[in-house]
């Protein structure tokens, strides 16, 4: 299969045939949106699934029976067809969703209701390394060939969902700035507990420290990866990545130990070019 084959571009970004068909492209820009909906926007591999189980457990005030169904019924992509059998329509509020569009990819209704996004980014150079080996691992993908190639690709948005820089650029631009919550996967990592009290505040869902504290822990990378009553993976069968795969590091810098020197220095480069005009400051800066 050739990427001709598997990608077709949605304005302006590649996306898969498998999963992004006509239906679902026309339900995702028709879709009503509530006021209480929360969303969760991510370039993927920034911490989408980390988030789909946060979220639900802050919402349901920390009981973990709400993570019984697998991340993609329970906070499910918008734009992908796996909502198809999930009666959006008739779920009781606050909903919850993903998505890895743009900002002004987003439907005309998302506009008007000015639903609440907690947009989670995360460093570049961890992003590139850890969809690397998630391509080389994912049945529904090519493999990413020469990593020298897949970074010119990474850096020039011919990937899938796109260039990492248009889609980190386009929420932190995003009007309506509050309903919206900028959170890093670093800091999500530097201070677990601070990011889920942070998060629950923007909710606006009060929760006791003890609640906080247990959302924390059993959101940390080794129990998510190990607590086998968690159901948050896509199931091997389905993109044929194990959850110890899928679950591969957790770590922030890794691609130091896998960009060479004049690679970083190239990302360093077509970074600064791209993201002279942002004024966030990045926890990985
Ligand atoms: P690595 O490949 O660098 O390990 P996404 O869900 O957006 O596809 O992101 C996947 C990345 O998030 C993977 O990164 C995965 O290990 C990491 N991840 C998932 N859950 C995590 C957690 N609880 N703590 C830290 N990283 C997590």
């Amino acid at each position: 299969m050739t990427e001709a084959e598997l990608f077709f571009m949605y304005k302006g970004t590649y996306v898969l045939h498998g999963t992004h068909t006509p239906e679902t492209l026309k339900y995702f820009e028709e879709f009503s949106f509530r006021p209480d909906d929360i969303i969760i926007a991510t370039y993927p591999k920034s911490g989408t699934t980390w988030s789909q189980e946060i979220v639900p457990l802050i919402v349901s005030g920390g009981d973990p029976t709400c993570l019984q169904s697998p991340n993609w019924e329970r906070v499910p992509w918008l734009e992908e067809c796996q909502k198809f059998s999930l009666n959006l329509e008739e779920r009781p509020s606050p909903r919850l969703f993903t998505t890895h569009v743009q900002y002004n990819m987003m439907p005309p209704s998302f506009f008007q209701v000015k639903p609440r996004v907690i947009n989670v980014m995360r460093n570049p150079k961890d992003v590139f390394t850890s969809a690397f080996h998630y391509f080389e691992k994912a049945s529904y993908h090519l493999n990413p060939g020469p990593q020298n190639e897949f970074l010119h690709k990474f850096l020039d948005g011919k990937v899938l969902h796109g260039s990492w820089f248009d889609h980190v650029k386009s929420w932190l631009n995003a009007e309506d700035k509050e309903h919206m919550m900028h959170i890093s996967y670093e800091e999500m990592i530097m201070d677990l507990k601070d990011s889920v009290s942070r998060i629950a505040q923007f909710l606006e869902i009060p929760l006791d420290d003890e609640v906080i504290k247990n959302i924390a822990d059993r959101c940390l990378f080794k129990n998510m990866r190990t607590n086998s009553s968690n159901f948050s993976m896509v199931p091997p069968e389905m993109n044929g990545v194990s959850k110890s795969e899928f679950m591969r590091k957790g770590i922030t810098g890794d691609w130091k130990n896998q960009l060479t020197v004049a690679e970083a220095e190239c990302f360093d480069a077509v970074y600064k070019d791209q993201m002279k005009d942002v004024k966030y400051k990045f926890a990985w800066d």
